[in-house]
Order: C-alpha cells, then sequence, then structure tokens
C-alpha cells in the first residue's frame, strides 16, 4: 500500500476513513461535523450541468488534420499553410433530438463538430452528417427544434407536430429526404460523412476573398443500419456508438476522413439560379469540383469523458485569420447562439477548461466571473485597453478584408422564387430502387398515425418532388395500415378511460 498515494480531502488534508461516517455511538446518528460526508453528498448533488439544449447525446475522440494538398493561394489560414502541416483536433459526433440518454443508434442527423487547436487559435467547425438543414432562416431555428424536442402535455415526442412544421416548411424537403434515407442511420460515426454545410469564405494574404464549403468523407466508407436492424440494435445496447468509436480507437484502428473544400469565386455569387448561402442548397460538384485538403484521424480517447467531451464547448464564432463568414442567415445567428449557450451550460470562463484551451498562449482583457483561475497579463497593471503598462496589443496585419454585403433593411421572404424541389429532386433520382423502396417504408413509417390533413399537405410536396416519390409512399402507407395518433387522443377519450 505504501506506493500508493495518501487520499485527501479537497483541501489537500489526509483522510483517516472513507468507510465509516462519524456518528453518536456505533447505531447512529451522524454528527454534523462530519463535514467530509456533507461534502461528498454535496459534491454528488452538483455532479450534473445542463444538457447540451441540442445534441445532448454524443460520441468525441481526438486526433490530427495532416495537409495533403496547397490551398493557400485561398487562405493565409496557418493551418493550411504547408503540406504535411499537422494539427491537433477533437471531434464530437452527436444525435440532434435526443436526450443525455437516448439511444445512439436513433434516425436523426448526426453532429459532426470539430475544434481544430490551431497555431493562431481555436477554429471550430460545427457541421453534421448532411450538407444542407432543414430551415434557412434562424427565425424558424427554435420552433423546429420544439418539433423534435417533447409535447408540453404528453411528453412524448410528436411525429404530429414535425410533419405539421415541415408540411408548412417545404425548404426542409431536402434535408427530410436525406434524414429518411439510408444515410439517415449511420451504423457508427466512422461510417459517415461531414459537411461544414454553411458557406464560409477564405481570404488569402492579397485580401482576395472565396466563398469556401468544407466536405469530410469517410475512408471507411458508407454503413446504415435499416429501422429494423436499428431496432434490434437499441434492444441490445443503448450506447452502439459510444462501444464502436471508443472501441476502435483503443485497438488501434484510427478512423480518417478526407478532408476536402468546394472553393466558388466571390463574384459568382450572383451567378447561379441558387442562393449560395442558403444552407437548404448544395453547390453542384458540376459547378464547383472538390479539392483534396488533408486527412483527419482519430486517435486517441479522451481520459475524462466529462471533462474532454461533455465540457467541450464547440462554437462557428471561433475562426482564425483566413477563415471568414459569408452573408448565410444561419451562420450569422449560430455566431451568437453557441457562446450564448456555453456561458449558460458551462460559466463564464467555458474556454479556460483545458479541452476549450487554445494551444498557444491567451491574452485579452476579460476579467472576473465564476472560474477566474487563469493568471493576470504579465504586468498586473496593464488590465485594460489602452494601457502604458506593455499589455497585449492588436494586430492590424490580420484584419480581415471587407465582406461586401449590400440591401435596404426588411425582412424579406425567403420562399419567394425560391425552387426547394429540384434539388431534392436531384438526390432522389440518384437513389436506386432498393434505395427508394427503404426511404419510402421509412418516411410512411414515420408518418404513421400523423392526422390525414397534416400527411396530405406533406405528400403534395413530395408529388413536386415526382410523383414516384409521393406514389411510393402512399403504397408504403397503404401496406402499413393507418394507426392512430398516440398524441391525438383527447381529454375526454383520457377521462372515459379511467
Ligand atoms: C449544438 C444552436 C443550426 C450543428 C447546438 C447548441 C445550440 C445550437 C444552442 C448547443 C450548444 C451547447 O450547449 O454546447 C443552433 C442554432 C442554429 C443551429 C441557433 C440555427 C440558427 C445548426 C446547424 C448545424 C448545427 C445548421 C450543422 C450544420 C450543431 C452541432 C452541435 C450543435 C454539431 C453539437 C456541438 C457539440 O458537439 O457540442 N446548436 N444550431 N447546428 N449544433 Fe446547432
Amino acid at each position: 500500500m505504501v506506493d500508493r498515494p495518501r487520499m485527501t480531502t479537497s483541501a489537500g488534508a489526509p483522510v483517516p476513513d472513507n468507510q465509516n461516517s462519524e456518528t453518536a455511538g456505533p447505531r447512529g446518528p451522524v454528527l454534523m461535523q462530519d463535514y467530509q460526508l456533507l461534502e461528498k453528498l454535496a459534491h454528488q448533488n452538483r455532479e450534473r450541468i445542463p444538457e447540451r439544449v441540442v445534441h445532448a447525446k454524443g460520441w468525441g475522440a481526438f486526433g490530427t488534420l495532416t495537409i495533403t494538398n496547397d490551398i493557400s493561394k485561398y487562405t493565409r489560414a496557418n493551418i493550411f499553410s504547408q503540406v504535411g502541416k499537422k494539427t491537433d483536433l477533437l471531434i464530437r459526433f452527436s444525435t440532434v433530438a435526443g436526450e443525455l440518454g437516448a439511444a445512439d443508434a436513433e434516425r436523426d442527423v448526426r453532429g459532426f463538430a470539430m475544434k481544430f487547436y490551431t497555431d493562431e487559435g481555436n477554429w471550430d467547425l460545427v457541421g453534421n452528417n448532411t450538407p444542407v438543414f432543414f430551415v434557412r432562416d434562424p427565425l424558424k431555428f427554435p420552433d423546429f427544434i420544439h418539433t423534435q424536442k417533447r409535447h408540453p402535455k404528453t411528453h412524448l415526442r410528436s411525429k404530429t407536430a414535425m410533419w405539421d412544421f415541415w408540411s408548412q416548411s417545404p425548404e426542409s424537403l431536402h434535408q427530410v429526404t436525406t434524414l429518411f434515407s439510408d444515410r439517415g442511420l449511420p451504423v457508427a460515426p466512422m461510417f459517415m460523412n461531414g459537411y461544414g454545410s454553411h458557406t464560409y469564405s477564405f481570404w488569402n494574404n492579397d485580401g482576395e476573398r472565396f466563398w469556401v464549403k468544407f466536405h469530410f468523407k469517410t475512408q471507411q466508407g458508407h454503413k446504415f443500419y435499416t429501422n429494423a436492424e436499428a431496432e434490434k440494435i437499441i434492444g441490445e445496447s443503448r450506447e452502439s456508438y459510444q462501444e464502436e468509436l471508443f472501441g476502435t480507437i483503443d485497438r488501434g484502428e484510427f478512423p480518417r476522413w478526407t478532408m476536402q473544400v468546394q472553393i466558388m469565386p466571390e463574384a459568382d455569387a450572383d451567378k447561379h439560379w441558387y442562393n449560395p448561402f442558403d444552407l437548404t442548397k448544395v453547390w453542384p460538384h458540376g459547378d464547383y469540383p472538390v479539392i483534396e485538403v488533408g486527412v483527419v484521424e482519430l486517435n486517441r480517447n479522451a481520459d475524462n469523458y466529462f471533462a474532454e467531451i461533455e465540457q467541450a464547448a464547440f462554437s462557428p464564432s471561433n475562426k482564425v485569420p483566413g477563415i471568414g463568414y459569408s452573408p448565410d442567415k444561419m451562420l450569422q445567428a449560430r455566431v451568437f447562439s453557441y457562446a450564448d449557450a456555453h456561458r449558460y451550460r458551462l460559466g463564464t470562463h467555458y474556454e479556460a477548461l483545458p479541452v476549450n484551451a487554445p494551444k498557444v498562449p491567451v491574452h485579452h482583457y476579460h476579467k472576473d466571473g465564476a472560474m477566474r483561475f487563469f493568471p493576470n497579463n504579465a504586468n498586473p497593471d496593464a488590465y485594460y485597453e489602452p494601457n502604458s503598462f506593455g499589455g497585449p496589443v492588436e494586430d492590424k496585419s490580420i484584419q480581415e478584408p471587407p465582406l461586401r454585403i449590400s440591401g435596404d433593411a426588411d425582412r424579406y421572404n425567403h420562399r419567394d422564387g425560391n425552387d426547394d424541389y429540384r434539388q431534392p429532386r436531384d438526390l432522389f433520382n440518384l437513389f436506386d430502387d432498393a434505395q427508394k423502396a427503404r426511404l419510402f417504408s421509412n418516411l410512411a413509417a414515420a408518418m404513421d398515425g400523423v392526422p390525414d390533413e397534416i400527411i396530405n399537405r406533406q405528400l403534395v410536396h413530395f408529388d413536386l418532388i415526382a410523383k414516384e416519390y409521393g406514389d411510393g409512399i402512399r403504397a408504403a402507407r397503404a401496406a402499413l395500415g393507418n394507426k392512430r395518433p398516440a398524441d391525438a387522443i383527447s381529454d375526454e377519450e383520457t377521462a372515459a378511460a379511467e
């Protein structure tokens, strides 16, 4: 026993007994002065923090990005500065709707959040396993998420709410088609692609800006579960992703993705039938071919899941010189939303936590608040800016070129003149007969029990993509038979049944 460290209190005092409470006589009661008992109970009561409001269930690991191709003519970002350069990174994968204890193998979009610890600070690319999203205006994001979470009265997920919202939001069709296709239920994180999804921008040393999309193509190949297979998996284990990802890395089999970009010259933005800043659209690869950038490898599991994965805080506001935003409305809202969520979920100085801290020195003038443990600037008199005491100063050399925007301030109808059917049709046409059959039956199952009025409104949209699409779902619904919606049972009926 001599070589084991001596147990202490959190204040460092040695602990004589961690088995028996201090009591008045062997039968109790316990004494209030047994502070270590009180401290243990009090700590336990504080072991949870709020779960993420979305993407609560997740799996993560650390690794590297290695650059394999020179794209420095598009961006001055240090991370891309030379072939062979390696940058440490963290990826957290997640489902969107399920809570912290949700089963892993559920049909849902998967989060693909990346934190690159670059030489010029952290760059977070907080993407999904799909290149598009359900909505294109951030004003609709909270409404959309409410339809994915629990009904306020029944406390059940509501298919009716989902289809009610989607059927009145045709911009969701592209993502809905992806979600109910094979890609909506990957076997494990390493068998899916990642996408930055939004249009971001690159800027180079000459002050030129390029629009850019980011892609991470799995080198393990795509593997998906059918609904029936997933039901069986969930029956056996609710943690199939954690088991697969952790186990794979633990065995030294490191999953990899090829990083690619699509680059659009700044002036091209007005040239297309689609708005390149619309998050419900992809850029056809024929217009903008993918360019290889590097290889992402995951090769290290976290030592402490809570400290390094649960407390990881990703935010699109974390960008580095050479990488910028675009006019994408959704992206603009996300730049605010994530850091705000972290201040609530983790606390004021969440970026000082080891997993979130950059691997370069940090010199800012933020001052006090919960968990302020990091040191002052070298000279304690330099606690405001400008100062005459040698405190950190700005560096104009990394000033981003102006982002050209124009227009009158107004609330523009984002559905005006927007073709929400063409790209879902292109996607649908890529599916073979077996893929289409699974798409139809997945959709029919997801609609089962939803009131006819809502289903019919949605089917019109599928018809507008392709008659074969709408009819395929109709046939799959007929094969399934119609069930009643659980959330359509009235109060009167519930009372009568009691
Ligand atoms: C998580 C907001 C759209 C990907 C979150 C969180 C918030 C949020 C508040 C929880 C953050 C936390 O507590 O750590 C929003 C808003 C959106 C939006 C307001 C639109 C206006 C998107 C889109 C994507 C995305 C379009 C993907 C392209 C993610 C991912 C996470 C996340 C991957 C989990 C990050 C992690 O692993 O910690 N989002 N989101 N979100 N969001 Fe979004």
